[in-house]
């Protein structure tokens, strides 16, 4: 479903709001990450006193779908701002995240002739931002790189912290770099029209994020969740906007203090906590052919799946337990699982890329905003058979 709010009620949400600034600040450097209602009006303007003086163009990479919906107004005013806008834009779905729309990437950017002091600037959901990113990574061993994500998901999660990469054949997500935007500009009335199962998606990134590290977080969610639902009727509202800035401002906090995934940190700060229900969540995509759930979903499940593995090894809970429920329900019915084979996503599970010296980190929960990272070797493969098998046949 689609939501509109009318021109009106736009001006007046934008004139109550200003802009949000959170600043991540790590090793490489620091940017700020911009939240507000309206905001992709304002991107040139703004970008002028983050860029060179010497950039000339600003290539701007969308996805169709995106591009109609917001890319004139952004064009508009990179071009404004007196830059060329050479534009690209990339298939829809996590199957262009690939390296052959990697290269045709690289290709445009030499076909406009990009130089060293110009910019990338990605506009879409954290497919564009990924394949984009990475693209400005290699491209003249790196250009400038600006996010302008316009899902929730991209909005909380994949614009801030630098990953960027592409799927291939050896697996999703394991061609990649670490690069971080210029900028992040979040402009919340993006979410006005995106559909239900994408802010469902992105809601569970919301609830992951609080639940492994920040339990005044994730009762601010829920609160949200509760009280509006997956979006205000009104459209994006101040409330919105502000919990929004607080899920930027814990993810940078959690990459800021471990820029790289330290393979060798285990500890509850540790950047790989964010995984928290990513090892059963790929697991599922998989088992379905990437068909059925959207990964934010597909992380839905895991979670609930690591809650339970905690569970029953009497580390997380069973309270904490419920109150997670208690938030995935707030999103509605997920996609089915039980016709989804436990042993198959056992088996899948080995292969995942979390795994290290060959077995799995499980993030598991000591409590809500409290992570737990499990040795797989310490916890009995019956316990995380039991786990998957009660979780699947519940939704
Ligand atoms: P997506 O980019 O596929 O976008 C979802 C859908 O929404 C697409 O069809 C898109 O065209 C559409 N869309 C985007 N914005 C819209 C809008 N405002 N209105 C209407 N439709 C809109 O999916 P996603 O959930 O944003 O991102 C998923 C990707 O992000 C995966 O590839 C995942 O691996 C990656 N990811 C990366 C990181 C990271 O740290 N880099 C973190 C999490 C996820
Ligand atoms: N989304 C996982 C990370 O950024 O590390």
């Amino acid at each position: 479903m689609l939501r509109t709010v009318s021109r009106l009620s736009r001006r007046r949400i934008r004139s109550r709001l200003g802009t949000l600034r959170v600043k991540y600040s790590g090793l490489s450097g620091s940017y700020a990450i911009s939240v507000g209602a309206g905001l992709i009006d304002s991107i040139g303007e703004r970008l002028r006193s983050i860029l060179s003086a010497r950039t000339r163009r600003v290539a701007l990479i969308s996805n169709r779908k995106v591009y109609g919906l917001f890319g004139a107004q952004l064009e508009s005013g990179l071009k404004h701002s007196g830059w060329e806008v050479p534009t690209w834009l990339l298939g829809d779905g996590e199957r262009h995240k690939s390296l052959a729309s990697f290269e045709r990437a690289l290709r445009f950017f030499s076909e406009h002739g990009l130089e060293r002091t110009d910019c990338v600037v990605s506009l879409g959901g954290g497919v564009v931002g990924d394949l984009a990113g990475f693209a400005a990574a290699t491209y003249l061993r790196g250009v400038a790189f600006v996010q302008v994500p316009t899902t929730l998901l991209s909005q909380i999660d994949s614009s801030i912290g630098g990953k960027v990469g592409v799927n291939s054949e050896f697996g999703k997500n394991l061609i990649g770099a670490f690069h971080h935007p210029r900028a992040v500009f979040i402009d919340t009335d993006t979410l006005l029209t995106l559909p239900r199962r994408e802010l469902v998606a992105g809601w569970c990134e919301a609830i992951k994020q609080g639940a492994i590290g920040s339990r005044p977080l994730f009762k601010r969610t829920v609160k949200y969740l509760e009280t509006f639902g997956l979006l205000n009727s009104c459209g994006a509202s101040a409330e919105l906007e502000q919990l929004i800035a607080a899920q930027c401002a814990f993810k940078s906090g959690i990459v800021a203090r471990d820029e790289r995934e330290d393979p060798n940190r285990v500890d509850a700060k540790s950047r790989r906590i964010l995984n928290f229900g990513h090892t059963v969540g790929h697991a599922l995509e998989t088992a379905t052919d990437y068909r059925r759930f959207r990964h934010g979903e597909a992380v839905g499940i895991g979670m609930l799946v690591a809650g339970e593995i905690g569970k029953r090894l009497g580390i997380t809970p069973q309270a904490e337990l419920k109150s997670l429920h208690a938030a995935v329900k707030l999103l509605g019915r997920l996609p089915r699982t039980d016709d989804v084979e436990p042993a198959h996503v056992m088996s899948l599970l080995q292969r995942d890329k979390k795994s290290v010296d060959g077995s799995i980190n499980w993030i598991l929960l000591d409590r809500l905003g409290l992570a737990n990272i499990v040795d797989g070797k310490d916890i009995p493969p019956g316990i995380v058979k039991g786990s998957i098998r009660s979780v699947l046949a519940s939704c």
